[in-house]
């Protein structure tokens, strides 16, 4: 691997504390990073080399150190750097470009950079600018990387503005845009699912799978998030972003090969094909919500307006669940449902894929497999894993038929490390492998897509918004979305509680 530095902005923030410097020490530990090293931190904070190494580093709690050797805690620790400046003062960043200057002495880096921009979005267009007037943006002295984090955009104005603006210093194939949902090992192996077998690819298209769910379920609330998440809502926050790009992952046509261009050119491509939902289509395709308070197990959950940042008459969705159609060969007239929320009943990602029934009844008086459809079930997290629903014979007279699972869990690939996700794309980028980030177009094809559903939400007073309680599954009218059997969501865990209160707001 070529020798680097890692330029984290934003060093003193959370997702360096988090994720970042969590996910880098992990590598460090099993010797993945490369030789020649460095991890520079950069913030306005003011912090010495060893200030930063104390706070980043050894009083971090999110870095296991742990099951870590002392020479390991010792060496990682010597690779941390930090420089404090202005990050909006242009003049500031020539102290940025002198301390890369001496690290590459110190650690032979030989000007190959990568900037992780952990950072507040409106520092997307000042940092890159002011990166390339010193001529860090430069490629011909070094390779140069941009990582940057969602949000990336507002709509979809915003989102070809940032890109016009990022691509004026950086070259599109320099840019890193993170999703950290294809980080995760079972989003890829939908990929592997997919392709590298030869039973389900046949049976892969409008022939014969009925429809497919994607439900991204999480229990808690906004938390202290309130003021972040009331700007953008479950659309822009999810939606927009992970669970498209999850929906890429299952339904985008085969590419012409592995590499990062071929994988990125069929999500577009994909991302091209969704149906629009116009407008005055958005009431009968989209339905949302958001958490109201409710009592659990003598827990009292707060409603959404009243976590803090949030204002008392926010229409922020905190549910949200979509119907869409993608016209193309493969998948034209099945439908897509894709859900996800805050305050669910427990947390959840998984995909549902609904085989069309046989196209005869054999066995009439058995009314499970006369209503029963073949489901596949992939679950992204928790319990990671591939769950496969079929009917058998029950032993015995007659034929009773039945449904059994055929289950597989990752956890049963014992012994096998898995990276998590920021792990597993801060590698990649380090390897100056894209083909788990996004490019731009595929994030302003999807920006397209959401963008008449943002508008109606704000243009039209007639679109409803709907409570739900803390804990159940969302509003009831997004079970309104099926028209056809099974008229209702695959439910994850039907042991929980299912509440059927709910009212507009
Ligand atoms: C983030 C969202 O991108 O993803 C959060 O901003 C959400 O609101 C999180 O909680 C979910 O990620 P994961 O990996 O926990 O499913």
């Amino acid at each position: 691997m070529e020798p680097l530095v890692f330029v984290i902005f934003g060093a003193s923030g959370d997702l360096a504390k988090r994720k970042l410097l969590p996910s880098l020490f992990q590598a460090h530990k099993a010797g993945n990073l490369p030789q020649n090293f460095a991890i520079l931190g950069v913030s306005r904070t003011s912090f010495s080399d060893e200030s930063f190494r104390a706070k980043a580093f050894t009083d971090n709690l999110h870095i296991k150190k742990e099951d870590a050797s002392q020479e390991q805690i010792r060496s990682f620790a010597r690779m941390l750097y930090y420089q404090a400046i202005d990050t909006s003062k242009k003049e500031d960043y020539v102290k940025v470009k002198d301390k890369l200057s001496k690290l590459d002495e110190l650690h032979q880096t030989k000007c190959n950079y990568i900037f992780y921009l952990s950072t507040p979005p409106w520092l997307y267009e000042i940092i890159p600018p002011y990166l390339a007037h010193f001529g860090l943006n430069d490629r011909t002295t070094g390779s140069k990387r941009l990582v940057i984090e969602k949000p990336f955009g507002y709509d979809l104005t915003s989102a070809k503005d940032l890109n016009g603006k990022l691509q004026q210093h950086f070259e599109e194939d320099q840019i890193f845009r993170i999703d950290h949902y294809l980080g995760k090992e079972t989003v890829q192996n939908l990929l592997v699912t997919r392709f590298a077998n030869g039973i389900f690819e046949p049976l892969w298209n409008r022939n014969f799978i009925d429809h497919i769910e994607i439900t991204a379920a999480e229990s808690i609330g906004v938390g202290n998030r309130g003021g972040y998440y009331d700007h953008s809502g479950a659309l822009r926050d999810m939606f927009q972003n992970h669970l498209l790009m999850v929906m890429a992952q299952i339904a985008m046509e085969p590419p012409t090969s592995g590499n990062a261009k071929s994988i990125r050119a069929e999500t577009v491509k994909l991302f091209e094909s969704i149906r629009p939902i116009t407008e005055e289509e958005v009431s009968k395709y989209v339905v949302r919500g958001q958490y109201l308070a409710s009592t659990i197990n003598g827990e009292l959950l707060k409603g959404y307006r009243e976590e803090e940042g949030v204002p008392e008459h926010s229409k922020t969705e905190t549910y949200l669940a979509v119907k869409f159609f993608i016209d193309n060969w493969r998948w034209a007239g099945v439908p897509f449902y894709v859900r996800t929320g805050k305050r669910l009943p427990t947390k959840v990602t998984e995909i549902t894929v609904s085989f069309k029934a046989p196209p005869h009844t054999l066995f009439r008086n058995q009314k499970e497999i006369f209503q029963s459809q073949n489901k596949m079930i992939i679950r992204i997290q928790p319990d990671e894993g591939l769950l496969l629903n079929f009917g058998m014979k029950v032993p015995g007279d007659g034929f009773r038929v039945k449904n059994v699972n055929m289950d597989f869990h990752y956890s049963d690939l014992a012994n096998q490390y898995i990276p998590d996700a920021y792990e597993r794309l801060i590698l990649d980028c380090i390897k100056g492998d894209a083909t788990l980030y996004a490019r731009g177009e595929s994030v302003e094809a999807a920006w397209a897509f959401v963008d008449p559903i943002l508008n109606a939400w704000k243009n039209d007073p007639e679109q409803k918004l709907f409570g739900y309680p803390a804990g159940t599954w969302g509003p009831d009218n997004s079970d309104m979305l099926f028209d056809t059997w099974p008229f209702s969501w695959h439910d994850p865990c039907p042991a929980l509680t299912k509440e059927h209160n709910f009212c507009e707001l």
